[in-house]
């Protein structure tokens, strides 16, 4: 395994495949109320140069399970690139703790960041991609669909970093996945054979056992949202475009979501969403690479 969790690129099916199978045991564990105390007396520092809910609360809860402890750090405190270059925060930081999440305004922090930081690091979130929500995703839809390969997974929406690393989760665990944006909101970055592009909800929603989305402004994108509300009015899933899904198909969404918006109140509520399972699996997840890189 490699030393810091970036990207999910970065990481073989086996890889993948591995933590998630933790994950599960993990999350066996935890039901049957047996301590798994294996990163007793290590600490995690929290870096959030965003916003956060479930990010944090599942870091924070995660490194407690497994024995450990979480410090936030939050981004205007501690000035990266400002205050102090990140190179030297990455250096200090990791004289103290022995594992940082960073939860970035841009990728190239956390690469620069991971660069000079002796200890692992894990990506909460940068403008690129989302590792640690899509590994968590993929928990859902196995513990949901039973498999993921061939799981024809659409994605409808903004081509963010959300959208990012499910395509990258694609590729790897060969999910068959579509990806539906107005023009010019298609992803910037399109590497697997596995994912198709279309500008058509209906033709593109058709048939899928998984219909995924993400807010249409994601943090920092803010002064665009009245321009975005309007590029991507006909992109919400509402519950006439998600009856063209397959009929078991499950609603997904990484949170927090804008009711009215990209998807609508009815089907975020409905018994095919599957939520508030993939905001549990956070933990999960999280906690299988916590063990795998800090254990
Ligand atoms: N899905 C997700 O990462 O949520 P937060 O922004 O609340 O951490
Ligand atoms: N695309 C969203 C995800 C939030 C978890 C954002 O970056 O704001």
């Amino acid at each position: 395994m490699l030393k810091h969790f970036l990207a999910l690129e970065d990481f073989s099916k086996d890889d993948i495949m591995g933590l998630l199978k933790e994950a599960v045991d993990l999350k066996q564990a935890l039901r049957d109320r047996k301590a798994v105390s294996v990163l007793s007396g290590k600490v995690l520092g929290m870096l959030f140069e965003k916003p956060s809910t479930r990010t944090r609360i599942s870091f924070e809860v995660g490194m407690l399970q497994l024995g450990g402890h979480a410090i936030y750090l939050k981004g205007d405190e501690v000035g990266l690139g400002d205050r102090e270059p990140v190179q030297d925060v990455a250096r200090v930081l990791s004289r103290y703790v022995d594992g940082v999440m960073f939860r970035a305004k841009s990728h190239a922090d956390i690469e620069q960041f991971s660069e000079f930081s002796t200890v692992p690091v894990i990506n909460g979130l940068s403008d690129y991609n989302h590792p640690c929500q899509v590994l968590a995703d993929m928990l859902t839809i196995l513990e949901h669909k039973g498999r993921l390969e061939g799981i024809k997974l659409c994605y409808m929406g903004d081509g963010n970093n959300v959208c990012q690393s499910l395509m990258a989760a694609a590729e790897i665990l060969d999910l068959e996945m579509t990806v539906v944006c107005p023009e010019g909101y298609f992803p910037s970055i399109v590497r697997s054979s596995n994912v198709r592009l279309t500008p058509d909800p209906v033709e593109g929603i058709q048939g899928a056992d998984v219909v995924y989305t993400d807010v249409w402004t994601s943090m920092g994108q803010e002064a665009e949202r009245i321009k975005r509300l309007q590029d991507f009015a006909s992109y919400s899933i509402t519950e006439s475009l998600f009856s063209i899904a397959d009929s078991k198909a499950i609603f997904m969404h990484c949170l927090p979501a804008h009711r009215g918006e990209e998807v609508t109140n009815g089907v975020i509520e409905s018994e095919q969403s599957v939520v508030f399972d993939q905001a549990e699996n956070r933990l999960h997840a999280q906690k299988a690479v916590l063990v795998s890189l800090l254990g």
